[in-house]
């Protein structure tokens, strides 16, 4: 489950603040803003729409870009994150002050754990940007078909179906013109279109994963580039008919693989009374990462994933960028903030392989140590590096599933203060296709809010709903989509 929004992945969005922002200055001319573009519940408005993909991009880029130097919100914009340790124990002012980072020292450095008694783990880091880590034998072959065996009892769901229609009545009542969007998408300014600035908003396939050839073939469906030079000028663009656009999607034939994600999944109730070993897996966690318990046992239930022969799942970021009006899914409802622009918010993600596959099904981090991140070099005319089911052999890391290993990762970078900063755009990630037999994988997300305040006020009102309740086991009540997750065992 990926909340609306995860796939707006970083690079033009979060311009670092000694730069001048790209395109702040291509878009001066919209931002004198007449009329009603400009207000603040003009977002509020167009940002509800958190399923019409298109608009929530094209939203979430002219908020970024208002708001940018002129509210230094928190989140937004904050100080050079780094990956350095916590503050000494002397400097935290209570419980939840700081979040504690484990420290990766340099590729294949190995640390002892013991997070079992009279067991040994050696976790091995993978990568710095994101910081990563590999520890096998984190589950034991029979817990691997305990989690497999509840997962199928439970029974799984296809994990992506395609978003139906609302989106065109919608676009209809969007007043952006067309030349103000146009200057959105065309990333390096120069008056055109390429394929691939295109491809970088994949939300504007409403959930297909687009290929340059999808492009193409759109295009000339629609006759949106009649000189067929395969680049858009900003006259073909709005000669462009969206209804036209709209209507040829619709009309497509969209299998499952053309889809961003390929799979079916459960998601498995940890919390207390939950199965032995789910919460021994809980607690191995809470060991494994040194965070409070509190944060980890509000944290989203484990994810159980299957992909057949044949699945993937297209490079992405398991948690939305960071600014003011985001609000995370999990503490939400704990707020009384009507959130604009809601993500799900997971600072930590914890993966474990449950199966051997038999061919492909490898864990992609396309750009994990490269010395820069640029969407426009990961996103080629021909060559999508997010693209998992073609370019996987050509990231930088490959992680190869093996039955038992845990990896996990960081979503965020610190603040330089302990707590969660900038979203880390080196932790892009994906699922390989799965050339051969089937793969079991599970998912601990842990979810902390950047912001602070927020995370604690929900901290507090999970810990006094529990108290209250009187029952053991209190709901999870986060997200509307985890309400089927009890189970009775
Ligand atoms: C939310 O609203 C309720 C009632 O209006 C109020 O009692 C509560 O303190 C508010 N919570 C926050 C976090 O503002
Ligand atoms: C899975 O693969 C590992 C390493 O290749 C091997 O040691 C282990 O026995 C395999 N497990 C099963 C259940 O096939
Ligand atoms: C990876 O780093 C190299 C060297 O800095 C750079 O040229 C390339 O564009 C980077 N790749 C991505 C996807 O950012």
């Amino acid at each position: 489950m990926e909340a609306a929004g995860n796939a707006v992945t970083g690079g033009p969005l979060q311009p670092p603040q000694d730069e001048p922002p790209p395109g702040r200055d291509r878009l001066s001319g919209i931002q004198k803003c007449g009329g009603s573009v400009c207000s603040r519940s003009y977002f509020v408005v167009v940002m509800v729409f958190v399923h019409v993909y298109i608009l929530n991009v094209i939203a979430l880029l002219f908020y970024v870009y208002y708001s940018n130097g002129t509210e230094p919100g928190e989140g937004a914009g904050s100080p050079a994150p780094d990956n350095r340790a916590v503050p000494r124990p002397e400097e935290m002012a209570g419980p939840y002050t700081y979040l504690p980072r484990i420290e990766g020292i340099k590729v294949g450095h190995k640390q002892i754990l013991e997070l079992v008694p009279n067991k040994i783990h050696e976790m091995r880091t993978l990568s710095l940007k994101p910081l990563l880590f590999e520890i096998p034998h984190f589950l034991t072959e029979d817990e691997c078909k305990l989690l497999i065996h509840l997962a199928r009892l439970k029974g799984l769901q296809t994990s992506q179906i395609l978003p139906i229609d609302g989106y065109k009545e919608a676009m209809e009542n969007l007043d952006i013109s067309k030349t103000d969007i146009f200057n959105l998408l065309d990333h390096n300014q120069d008056g055109q279109l390429q394929i691939k600035e295109v491809l970088t908003h994949s939300r504007l396939g409403n959930g297909r994963w687009m290929t340059p050839d999808n492009i193409r073939e759109m295009y000339s469906a629609v006759k949106a580039d009649p000189d067929g030079n395969g680049v858009l000028s900003l006259d073909e663009f709005k000669k462009l008919n969206l209804r036209d656009f709209h209507k040829y999607l619709g009309k497509q034939k969209v299998t499952m693989s053309d889809l961003v994600r390929n799979s079916q999944h459960t998601w498995l109730y940890q919390g207390e009374g939950a199965h032995h070993v789910l919460r021994s897996i809980r607690q191995r966690v809470i060991k494994l990462t040194h965070l409070p318990s509190e944060i980890v046992e509000n944290s989203e239930p484990l994810q159980v994933v299957q992909y057949d022969t044949g699945g993937h799942y297209h490079a992405h970021m398991d948690s939305g960028p960071v600014f003011p009006e985001t609000a995370c899914a999990h503490t939400k409802l704990t707020t009384n903030e009507t959130a604009p622009f809601e993500t799900s918010c997971r600072y930590v993600t914890v993966l474990f392989y449950l199966n051997n596959v038999t061919g492909g099904g490898e864990t992609a981090f396309p750009v994990a140590d490269n010395r820069t991140y640029e969407e426009m070099s990961l996103i080629q005319n021909d060559l999508d590096l997010r693209d998992t089911r073609k370019n996987c052999d050509k990231g930088n890391l490959r992680i190869k599933p093996r039955l038992g290993t845990a990896v996990f990762w960081y979503n965020y970078l610190s603040d330089g203060k302990g707590w969660v900063g900038d979203i880390d755009e080196f932790a892009l990630h994906g699922g390989c296709l799965v050339t051969s037999g089937t793969k079991w994988i599970a998912n601990n997300w842990i979810n902390v809010d950047p912001n602070k305040q927020r995370q604690l006020w929900f901290q507090q009102e999970m810990a006094r709903l529990a108290k209250d309740d009187g029952e053991k086991q209190k709901d999870w009540a986060v997200d509307k989509s985890y309400k089927d997750m009890h189970m009775d065992l």
